[in-house]
């Protein structure tokens, strides 16, 4: 701190619109943006979801064609979630060679083959109960459940993914997802570890757009959402696991996080908006009481500033829309 007020004057680079611009510190850009959707297999139409306004669950049988369309619009990266029609105990279609997450991943190569496909990898979209992995009496079976998780690795890396993207929060889950790629002639596909994923009440409307209702919680693999050290814990875990890039979910709630992270891990890293933080903006703009784009901008270059490369956000083809 040298000068002082009067000599000191913060407005003097705020005066015109123009000097606002060459003064900002955070930016906002296509290549930041990560696009998730929701894909369902054995359905006709665009199907809107209710719990997200704009947001709707895409036929597969359409799914080329959103791609292209995406992809024109200037997407440069999307991650699909299955809607599977194919669900049991284990969450097998999931492990399959021509099973839904195999599928969403060489339809949208395939249609645009520049796009960066992250599928996220877990098992809750493909199992009966909803849980993320294999139960073993009412909980998940952490050791089964990571071994699985690398088989759906190397399958989707064969359909053509670019990076994987696990989200079952399991013990272990990158050095076990990294070996078998490893083994499996894949040692050059990413992993972006969901690294830090609390066990979040923002993930409700997600449950119904995907379509994974389960009985009970996830709070005995996600994280509890008050501890800040451990927060940081699992990520430097995942870190020394072999993760290549690390991420923080949810986005908003979760700032502090998200600098902690930033500050001691040299790896790119992610957050989340998730579907509870998209909710939360698209109704209280429809209540007129927010204005939907400024907020919109404001909350993601929170994210951005307080540490985040990439956001996944589900406003991602709405910027590209609006030219961000
Ligand atoms: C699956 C998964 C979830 C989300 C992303 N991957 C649901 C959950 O963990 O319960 C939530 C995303 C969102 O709310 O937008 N493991
Ligand atoms: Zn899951």
């Amino acid at each position: 701190m040298s000068a002082q007020f009067p000599q000191t004057r913060l407005r003097r680079l705020r005066r015109t619109s123009a000097l606002r611009d060459l003064m900002r510190e955070t930016t906002l850009r296509p290549e930041h943006l990560i696009y998730p959707v929701f894909v369902e297999e054995g359905a006709d139409d665009f199907l809107p979801i209710e719990g997200m306004p704009g947001q709707y669950r895409i036929p597969e049988k359409k799914l080329a064609e959103e791609a292209r369309r995406l992809s024109a619009l200037g997407l440069k990266s999307i991650m699909p979630f299955g809607i599977s029609h194919h669900k049991d105990a284990s969450g097998s279609d999931a492990l399959k060679a021509d099973g839904l997450v195999a599928r969403m991943v060489r339809t949208i190569k395939e249609a645009a083959p520049e796009m960066v496909v992250i599928p996220d990898i877990c098992f809750c979209e493909y199992t009966d109960h909803g849980h993320c992995g294999i139960m073993h009496g009412d909980t998940v079976d952490n050791d089964r459940t990571i071994e699985n998780l690398g088989r759906q690795a190397v399958i989707a890396a064969e359909a053509g993914a670019d990076v994987i993207a696990p989200s079952a929060a399991m013990d272990g889950q990158i050095a076990a997802i990294r070996s078998a790629l490893d083994t499996s002639g894949l040692a050059d596909i990413p992993i972006m570890a969901y690294s830090t994923k609390l066990a979040s009440a923002l993930y409700g409307p997600f449950r119904e757009a995907a379509g994974t209702e389960l009985k009970g919680d996830r709070k005995t693999y996600q994280m509890d959402p008050m501890n800040r050290r451990e927060a940081l814990h699992e990520s430097l875990l995942d870190e020394a696991e072999g993760a290549d890039m690390l991420m923080v979910k949810p986005a908003l709630a979760y700032l502090d996080v998200l600098s902690d992270i930033r500050r001691n891990s040299l790896l790119p890293l992610a957050a989340y908006q998730v579907s509870g933080e998209y909710a939360m903006i698209k109704f209280a703009a429809q209540h007129g009481v927010i204005d939907e784009a400024a907020v919109v901008r404001e909350t993601l270059g929170s994210i951005r500033r307080a540490g985040a490369d990439l956001i996944l956000t589900y406003f991602a083809a709405q910027l590209l829309e609006e030219g961000i």
